[in-house]
């Protein structure tokens, strides 16, 4: 059952499509104080989502914020990352799940201050709260998901391996990539292309003299089974003669400053204009954009900076120079010292540059934090309208950095800028979920890390976990250690690893399609399936993957294993590469399993199959009709695939389902 409040008069974010008629009773369950909302947790209850986040699947005992932020060091103690998704999921002896929709900033104190107490601080008084109950966690997350409208579909290439790195600097690197994943015989479907692909770091324009041939490069990458997804990034280059800069400034589509001049701001490019995603006539305009790039054949973008981020705006910076000239002057005691120390810092992504210039919206010209959390998603969303007027029979591979509820429609995320830290491969997978529970089903994380040297080891096991995650990309920082799958001296051990994932495609893309048809989970907390189960209800680190399978990766340096924890009878499946090594079917209890590096092991539930391709270098040579089955199962038992041409946007479930029995 749904129940929508209305407190005050909420600005409209777009992220519902459905709207129920607003309840004029008072909300179950929840206190009210001032601008925050309360309820009293029960010791059992868990607090399940919050997306894109930082810490445990389980959120108490921290304070978290729904904020889009730039901040490319995720540590225990940060608030905020890229996306603000507002919806939480309590899960007890009450079960109940609550969207809290407003475009500006919302805290969620989840025992921090208090250790049983759940506080829901708004900045903005109004707002809208849905509140959900009456059923299961799954059925929760069903009913909230089927209120905010269908996840976005990508098209099956982009469940292939996607090579990444800031930046693959010229055509010809691009072209060494490719060839060292083919003679090494890596499987590969897409490769990226960073900000350097651009002039000048220029949306919507070629660097000509790095990627003299991009049409032919583009072309010869296809003829390779490899896809280009080129970045697009939040903010428009200054600069006389390009036409994006000049089409926007003639037409009123930046982002204006208190004077009602066009908002300067330093981003990658220098200074920039941001686009004023969420004026109608604005993003249909940065929508149409994209066809520059569709025109030379690419199928697919990444959408970044769009928190939006903001490096300086040109009033910061010549208050920032003002202060330094002070304390040139000054003798620099224990106070003043640390002051100046901070000062620099304080210039990136400052709050009182984010209260300082205007969007129109829906008509009415706002503030721009006062819809801050939108602006990414709606960047995505001018993407999205544009790809249905521009390319309405294919799917556009599309995801963003930034991002809110109601985005999920239009394209999926990755997680930014994560480390090449042992701790971040655990964040990876305890964030799937969360993310899922939004929306969020085409997601990932930088595999091998985004900044800081990626050691063999580190790679190899994020390997082994992000093979099962539907957007799977290996993503490093300039300056950082290579970190490609050739980079490393055990080749063969990579090629396994990527290799399996091939051979699960089939399982894995009909998992996930069915999750997005049927608005369900695609990647589960243990505590959904067995709530009854103390222990279970507490697994931090390891997931459901569809309905067949469990999977429980290691996330330490030097471990030969680890300990997994079965809440039922299941099979293991051990895999040497691509090939299965072990069959073995393991009691419920704690099991402390070997696991060496270059190796993966999974397990199947009761009565469920698991059918498994051949493989592939890419994902157009997966043979779907030739899947071998292995199971926890008898003879009779069947396992329904989803599987499509992975291209059409508009697809039924009912038609392209099959069912395959266990002879
Ligand atoms: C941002 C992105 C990162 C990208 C870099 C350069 O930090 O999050 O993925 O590589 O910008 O464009």
């Amino acid at each position: 059952m749904i129940k929508r409040y209305v407190f005050g008069t909420p600005l409209e974010t777009d992220a519902v499509l459905n709207k129920p008629a607003a309840c004029r009773d008072k909300p179950p369950y929840l206190g009210k104080c001032e601008n925050a909302l309360i309820y009293k947790m029960d010791e059992e209850d868990i607090v399940y989502g919050l997306g894109e986040n930082v810490r445990g699947m389980n959120k108490r005992g921290w304070i978290y914020e729904s904020n889009c932020t730039d901040d490319p060091v995720h540590l225990e103690e940060t608030k905020s990352l890229y996306g603000a998704h507002n919806f939480i999921l309590v899960s007890g002896k009450k079960q109940f799940g609550l969207f809290l929709d407003t475009p500006g900033k919302v805290v969620f104190d989840i025992g921090y201050t208090n250790s049983s107490q759940l506080k829901i601080i708004l900045e903005d008084g109004d707002y809208e709260l849905y509140l959900i109950d009456g059923g299961t966690p799954d059925d929760i997350i069903t009913w909230f998901r089927e209120l905010i409208g269908s996840s976005y579909l990508p098209p099956k290439w982009a469940f292939g391996f996607g090579q990444s790195r800031w930046s693959y600097a010229s055509s010809k690197e691009v072209r060494q990539v490719a060839a060292r994943y083919r003679e090494n015989h890596i499987p590969l479907d897409s490769i990226y292309l960073d900000i350097d692909y651009m002039e000048r770091y220029k949306d919507f324009t070629i660097d000509r003299e790095a990627f003299p041939d991009f049409e032919q490069l583009v072309e010869d990458m296809k003829q390779q089974g490899i896809h280009l997804i080129p970045i697009i990034d939040g903010g428009v280059k200054i600069e006389d003669g390009y036409d994006v800069y000049e089409e926007g400034v003639k037409n009123g589509f930046f982002c204006k400053d208190e004077d009602g001049d066009d908002f300067v701001v330093g981003v990658w490019p220098g200074k920039c204009h941001f686009p004023d995603m969420l004026d109608e006539k604005a993003r249909a305009w940065f929508g149409d954009k994209y066809k520059f790039l569709l025109d030379k054949g690419i199928e697919g973008f990444w959408n970044d900076m769009n928190e939006p981020a903001i490096f300086y705006s040109e009033k910061r910076l010549k208050k920032v120079f003002e202060k330094l000239e002070e304390y040139r002057k000054m003798n620099l005691d224990v106070n003043t010292f640390f002051e100046f120390q901070d000062l620099v810092s304080t210039i990136s992504k400052n709050p009182e540059d984010y209260r300082s210039f205007y969007h129109t919206y829906k008509g009415k010209r706002i503030r721009h934090d006062k819809v801050h959390n939108l602006f990414g998603y709606f960047m995505t969303r001018s993407a999205g309208e544009a790809f249905e007027r521009l390319e309405p029979d294919k799917r556009i591979l599309m995801f963003s950095r930034a991002s809110y509820i109601g985005m999920h429609r239009y394209g999926g995320i990755w997680t930014g800028d994560n480390k090449s830290w042992w701790s971040h491969i655990l964040l990876n997978l305890k964030m799937m979920p969360s993310l899922n529970m939004c929306g969020f089903l085409y997601s990932g994380a930088d595999i091998g890390g985004f900044g800081a040297d990626a050691t063999q080891d580190l790679v190899m096991r994020w390997m082994a976990l992000g093979i099962f995650m539907p957007l799977m990309r290996d993503h490093s920082a300039r300056g950082t250690r290579r970190q490609e799958a050739y980079a490393f001296e055990d080749i063969e051990a990579f090629r396994g690893i990527i290799g399996l994932r091939y051979r699960l495609l089939p399982y894995l893309y009909s998992e996930f399609m069915k999750a997005a048809l049927k608005n369900e989970m695609y990647a589960r907390p243990l505590g959904f399936v067995w709530p009854e189960d103390r222990i279970a209800r507490r697994v931090e680190d390891q997931l459901l993957i569809g309905e067949s399978i469990m999977i429980a990766p290691v996330y330490e340096q030097n471990a030969v294993g680890r300990t997994v924890y079965l809440p039922e009878e299941m099979k293991l499946l051990r895999f040497h590469g691509q090939e299965v090594t072990e069959q073995r079917v393991l009691p419920a209890g704690h099991h402390f399993l070997e696991i060496p590096l270059e190796e993966v092991v999974l397990f199947i539930r009761k009565g469920c199959l698991l059918p498994l391709a051949s493989g592939g270098e890419n994902v157009e040579q997966v043979d779907w009709n030739q899947l071998k089955l292995y199971g926890f199962a008898e003879k009779g038992d069947s396992y329904e695939l989803y599987d499509d041409d992975g291209v059409s946007p508009h697809v039924i479930l009912e038609e392209n389902l099959r069912r395959i029995v266990l002879k």
